[in-house]
């Protein structure tokens, strides 16, 4: 979809912060998208930008490769904001000079403002000042034409800038991370003011949008979509049903890899709380026999990929015509992310890839522009229970990828014990819906213990609670003790084949989230 009246587009240098533009932006309900700063001066325009802001990022303007936008962006007559290496970016193209500075800035500053107009409206000059996050090696060391000074910190003499005559501003601090008090008071100053958007940007609106774009391209087909009870795939189905209706079918397939009571409790609620049409297929024993033996935790992900994709194209069949595939992609998916560009993805996500290539099914995928936090939003306003919008996320290849090695029987019976008894631990603790994530894993080793007396020779149970905003990086949730103790007691007495207990304390990075 790309029908919004208005949008203000970030183009990405790189700063781990590009992210966090769009979405202080869009809170404000102003539509925003990120691109890479490679885009084709033609697309930007028949973009139709409101407003154009160019991100922060690593590289010096003056490296050999630095990363250059398309100086006709200047050209377009909308306003310009450029965020530290944007703002060095901008000085340079306009014709001034940016050099290395003598000592990295980095963390808090405080600015002080000496114009009340345009990114600074409603603000005070000194002896008022202001805390804001800074984060450059190098610094603006003359104007180009036209510039004038409208902030300075300690470090930076040219903290702000702005343009006399056209809509061009910059800053060297970054108003999109909380840290800068003033952030959001400079976004708005910038989308309202200076672009002139109006906040008409909100869920109610999107879902208007989106349900006539998809009645518009699915016109009388069928449409099937792969529910797993998680969030993004229950708020793709009921966005869709909302749409279509009785078009639509849901296909629920218990790959043997969910935890204690999960299918049953996702298709009651399902059946009991929504009108979707849900298809269950149980092919537990198909997948537990696909993966026998296969201990490569890549070659797991894939072959339980596969065979999504092989009882999916059965079931499809015995519908007949379906023509289209309806899934649940988030627009983190989708950004050309210049951070990442170019490096390897540490584990592959993507559950159902190929799925639409070999069934020759459209996608329809109606949270592509969203961020999760907005999905759950989405939900909430389609009439989904907090139920449904709240749940842990958990991985596509279910257990599989928390029975470390190759998967037997036992062994995945012991991750579901024992995460049941992790569950319902944290539930009785209050702490369901507050720690972001937790789980247990079982790897392929034994330890020697005692139980009962006796000399036992079994597995360990390793725990993750971690918390995080994104799953990016995380960090291991701080529990009472007295509660860790007694959930090692109970896995330890309870789960057989087990004998022992390790509490994974390591923050991501390091560690992943999952293990596998
Ligand atoms: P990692 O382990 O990469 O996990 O730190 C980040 C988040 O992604 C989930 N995860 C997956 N989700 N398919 C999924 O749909 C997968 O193969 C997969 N692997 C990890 C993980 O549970 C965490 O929330």
């Amino acid at each position: 979809m790309s029908t919004h009246t208005q949008k203000i587009i970030i183009l990405d240098f790189g700063s781990q912060t590009t992210q966090l533009i769009a979405r202080r932006i869009r809170e404000q309900k102003v539509y925003s998208e990120i691109h890479p700063y490679t885009l084709d001066l033609e697309r930007l325009k028949a973009m139709q930008p409101t407003g154009i802001i160019l991100s922060g990022g690593p590289a010096s303007v003056y490296d050999e490769d630095a990363p250059i936008s398309d100086p006709g962006v200047y050209e377009l007559g909308v306003p310009v904001l450029g965020i530290c290496y944007g703002a060095q970016l901008m000085t340079v193209q306009q014709g001034g000079r940016v050099e290395r500075a003598e000592k990295r800035e980095f963390g808090k500053a405080q600015l002080n403002i000496d114009y009340t107009g345009g990114l600074f409206a409603g603000m005070e000059v000194a002896p008022a000042h202001y805390q804001v996050w800074m984060s450059h090696g190098d610094r603006i060391e003359e104007l180009a034409p036209g510039f004038v000074v409208t902030a300075t910190s300690g470090h930076s003499p040219f903290a702000a800038i702005r343009h006399t005559e056209k809509p061009f501003v910059g800053v060297q601090f970054h108003p999109e991370v909380a840290h800068t008090l003033i952030g959001t008071d400079i976004l708005r100053n910038f989308i309202f003011g200076l672009c002139g958007c109006t906040p008409d940007w909100t869920m109610h609106s999107f879902i208007d949008a989106t349900v006539a774009d998809i009645r518009a391209k699915v016109g009388s087909d069928r449409v099937i979509c792969a529910l797993s009870g998680g969030v993004d795939s229950s708020v793709v189905a009921a966005m869709v049903h909302r749409a279509i209706g009785n078009q639509l079918t849901c296909i629920y397939v218990n790959n043997g890899l969910m935890r204690t009571g999960e299918s049953e409790a996702v298709l009651r609620f399902f059946r009991e709380k929504t009108d979707l049409n849900v298809i269950d297929v149980n092919a537990s024993d198909y997948f537990l026999s696909a993966l026998e033996g296969i201990a490569d935790p890549e070659e797991k992900r894939k072959r339980i990929g596969y065979g999504f994709i092989e009882i999916f194209e059965a079931e499809a069949k015995k519908l007949g015509a379906v023509r289209y595939l309806a899934q649940g992609t988030l627009y983190p998916d989708v950004i050309e992310s210049v951070v990442f560009r170019g490096k390897a993805p540490i584990k592959s996500h993507h559950n159902v890839g190929g799925l639409p290539e070999r069934m020759q099914l459209s996608l329809i995928e109606p949270l592509r522009e969203l961020f999760k936090d907005e999905v759950r939003e989405l939900g909430l306003e389609l009439g989904l229970p907090e139920e449904a919008i709240y749940r842990q996320p958990f991985p596509g290849p279910g257990l599989g990828v928390r029975c470390l090695g190759a998967i037997t029987r036992d062994r995945l019976e012991a991750v579901r014990e024992s995460d049941a008894i992790l569950r319902e631990e944290f539930a009785k603790n209050g702490l369901e819906g507050k720690v972001w994530q937790y789980f247990t894993v079982v790897p392929d080793i034994k330890s020697t213990g005692i139980i009962d007396g006796k000399r036992s020779f079994d597995w360990p149970v390793i725990i993750r609670a971690v918390n995080t905003v994104d799953a990016v990086t995380a960090e291991v949730a701080q529990l009472d003790f007295g509660m860790m103790q007694h959930i090692v007691d109970r896995i330890t007495h309870e789960v057989s084949g087990v004998n022992r207990v390790l509490w994974d304390l390591t923050p991501k990075p390091t560690g992943t989230i999952e293990w596998e």
